[in-house]
């Protein structure tokens, strides 16, 4: 594949042949060998035209890490704000040569365009409420570090699945892993495709906890609210929320996952999202090596170690 704008589009060998390269530049990590040659000379830009703290920080530091050179390109601040297009955007940032670009857009389906109009490779850093295939792959490698594989094992994603394109991104990489996904949400925080998607949905957290390996909290997307009923915050948390009692009813070696920013208090308790059990902070930490594996490979970088 040249772009990775869809999990959708990634055949269970696509995921694997990612995962292990992440795993095998882990390893190379763990050797204290903090950059590699890889992608010297070779131009990477991030085109952010929604905010991000996680996944343009970490493509940033992936790019880095394999010696490619970094464009950030902000749409705050930027010829945007005058009325400049998506497509001239970018074509002016492929004049400057870019192998890679990067994109957050507002709009689902953004990515796709841009991969008719640039000869690089695209990759999709989050559309819309559509997809976020980096997201997913990080989320998979975390679960499989965590719980040794994915095949069988049982997975629960629970919230604003309406606005989520984490959680799409998840359902469709997982169930090509083998995974056995569970939606847990309010009846108007689903998508109305969400009976064509590959998994269950349920609307009782608490039978559903007992059976997870892993729990996924998803963030509350109050800027994306909008026409959708919402409850109070207080009525979501009381029956959506990941407190203390509901995590005493997950098996003990089972884990919670956040791709953040998170709602402390909402959709997760602090002191569930700080649990030894929580793998937030190694989600960001694995979401520099899955990105580095994504260039490396979108890119054709050299062997790795
Ligand atoms: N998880 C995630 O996409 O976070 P950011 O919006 O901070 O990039």
């Amino acid at each position: 594949n040249r772009h990775l704008i869809s999990a959708g589009d990634l055949t269970k060998d696509d995921a694997l042949l990612i995962l292990d390269t992440a795993e095998e530049l882990a390893r190379v990590s763990e050797r204290s060998i903090k950059k590699l040659p890889t992608l010297r000379g070779r131009t990477v830009v991030n085109l952010f035209f929604e905010d991000s703290t996680r996944t343009r920080i970490s493509f940033e530091a992936a790019a880095k890490r394999l010696s490619a050179d970094v464009i950030n390109f902000s749409a705050k601040g930027s010829s945007v704000s005058k009325g400049e297009s998506l497509k001239d955007t970018a074509l002016t940032l492929e004049a400057m040569g870019a192998d890679a670009v990067v994109i957050r857009h507002g709009s689902s389906g953004a990515p796709h365009r841009l991969a008719t109009w640039v000869r690089g490779s695209v990759v999709n850093a989050g559309d819309g409420t559509h997809e976020h295939p980096t997201q997913a792959l990080l989320d998979a490698f975390s679960m499989r570090r965590r719980l040794g594989g994915l095949d069988g094992r049982r997975i629960t994603i629970v919230g604003d699945v309406l606005h989520s394109r984490v959680a799409r991104s998840n359902v469709l990489l997982l169930a090509t892993l083998g995974a056995d996904v569970t939606l847990v949400a309010p009846p108007t925080l689903l998508p109305v495709s969400v009976g064509s998607w590959p998994c269950e949905v349920s609307y009782d957290l608490d039978a559903a906890l007992p059976k997870s390996d892993a729990v996924m909290m998803l963030r509350v997307q109050k800027e994306r609210m909008n026409a959708a009923y919402f409850p109070s915050e207080r009525e979501y948390s009381r029956r959506y929320g990941l407190d203390r009692d509901r995590f005493a009813k997950m098996p003990d070696e089972a884990i919670v996952m956040h791709p953040g920013p998170m709602n402390r208090g909402m959709e997760i308790a602090a002191e569930v999202a700080d649990s030894p059990r929580s793998t937030i902070v190694e989600q960001v930490a694995n979401g520099v090596t899955i990105r580095m594996a994504v260039l490396y490979l979108l890119l054709g970088g050299e062997t790795v170690a």
